[in-house]
């Protein structure tokens, strides 16, 4: 297998877990994937863009993105920048013949994600978004169980991601607070992951309800001086799949007391399933078909018999984590490069369906009435 070379547009957070992720999957799974040449970094800050190269392994910076789209030695562009220039960078480096990996949410809204759809597929390039979660052992195990009939049918679904790192007015002002840059607030940063999961798990969303709320309007810019929040701090959604299940969705990043509570309970005709983060090594399993004299949640340990969770550790209940998360998520990816094609993992139509319930919400939250989730033919 030819190595791949990566060139990596943000050097910040996502950036930063991007590049362990590919060093990871060498370490873990380099006898089935190829190895990752770390070709080329570039971030708005040249100081994180340099940090790059020193610490993380990447072989040169550069002074804009165009120069890694443009770049004859770049088989795939890795995005992980805000959420408004992920179209722009998308397209031109499919244009240039790129492999592209963005970050999700895909877009600001569901026409640009479904622009981006029809440029992947016109260039029939490999094209990824972030949602890792999905990729997940645990979860994966759960989409395992749905589809071996373990649950039934599913009848309610609730998804919740909580977390309270923007719950102090004290953060200041970036990015994720302003509407133009983000799209929205901890629905799309947030509950784009819980809109995910439940499409992955029970199929798509038909009809939304919703409420959004901001509890800190303004935030102190770099200069000191107090900016407009345009955002939501908390979206709850109350939702309808095709399937007939009924769904709700909590996503904040101001839920005092939760530090990485992404989770989802699944309530079916014959079982249940429930998962949370912050348990991230365990599925929870009911089966109403097991004796009366037995009955109850079973902890199920995640392990290499879980899809996904092989070629890390030997046993059971060793304990993935965040990274690991991450490598997983690059093992797909990297075999798809391999494959030419997404064989597993999500793909740009998944960034695509999560955008179209993501406008409905929107629409729904500012109209108060129950709004039909708009579909593309992709
Ligand atoms: N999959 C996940 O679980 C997950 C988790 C966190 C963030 N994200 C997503 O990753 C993306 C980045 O988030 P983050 O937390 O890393 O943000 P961040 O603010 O930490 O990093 C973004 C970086 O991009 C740089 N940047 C901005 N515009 C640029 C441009 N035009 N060219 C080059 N560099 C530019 C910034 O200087 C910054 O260093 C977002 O879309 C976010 O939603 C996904």
């Amino acid at each position: 297998m030819e190595a791949v070379r990566v060139g990596l547009v943000g050097a910040g957070f996502m950036g930063k877990i991007h590049s362990i992720a590919y060093r990871n999957a060498a370490m873990l799974f380099g006898h089935e994937v190829p190895a990752v040449d770390a070709v080329v970094v570039t971030d708005f800050d040249p100081a994180l863009a340099e940090r790059a190269v020193r610490d993380w392994g990447w072989s040169r910076s550069v002074g804009s993105w165009q120069e890694v789209t443009a770049s004859d030695e770049v088989d795939v562009v890795d995005i992980c920048t805000p959420n408004d220039n992920h179209v722009d960078i998308a397209l031109d480096a499919f244009a240039r013949g790129k492999h592209v990996l963005c970050e999700k949410p895909l877009a600001l809204d569901a026409d640009s994600a479904y622009q981006l759809c029809q440029a992947a597929a016109a260039s029939g390039r490999v094209a990824q978004v972030g949602f890792v979660y999905r990729q997940w052992p645990a979860v994966a195990m759960a989409r395992k169980l749905i589809d071996e009939g373990a649950i039934g049918q599913v009848r309610t679904a609730r998804s919740q991601f909580l977390l309270d790192y923007n719950g102090n007015p004290d953060i200041p002002m970036s990015w994720r607070f302003d509407r133009v840059r983000a799209g929205s607030g901890a629905l799309g940063d947030v509950g784009s992951h819980c809109i995910d999961l439940l499409q992955y798990l029970v199929g798509p969303i038909a009809h939304v309800s919703s409420r959004m709320q901001t509890f800190i309007h303004q935030r102190k810019n770099h200069d000191g001086s107090l900016v407009d929040v345009t955002v939501d701090d908390q979206t709850e959604i109350l939702a309808d799949f095709e399937s007939g299940a009924s769904g709700t969705i909590l996503a904040s990043w101001a839920g005092t007391g939760h530090k990485c509570d992404l989770g989802f309970e699944l309530i079916g005709s014959r079982g249940s399933v429930t998962f949370s983060w912050e348990h991230s090594n365990e599925l929870r399993f009911y089966d109403s078909t097991d004796a009366a004299d037995r009955q109850g949640y079973r902890t199920i340990l995640v392990g290499p018999a879980h899809p996904g969770g092989d070629g890390i550790h030997t046993v059971a209940a060793q304990g993935l984590g965040y990274t690991d998360a991450f490598a997983i998520a690059a093992r797909n990816t990297l075999r798809n490069l391999t494959a030419g094609r997404v064989v597993s993992g999500p793909t740009f139509v998944d960034g695509l369906r999560v955008a179209e319930v993501t406008d409905a919400v929107i629409a729904a939250a500012a109209s108060g009435s129950r709004v039909a989730v708009t579909r593309r033919m992709v």
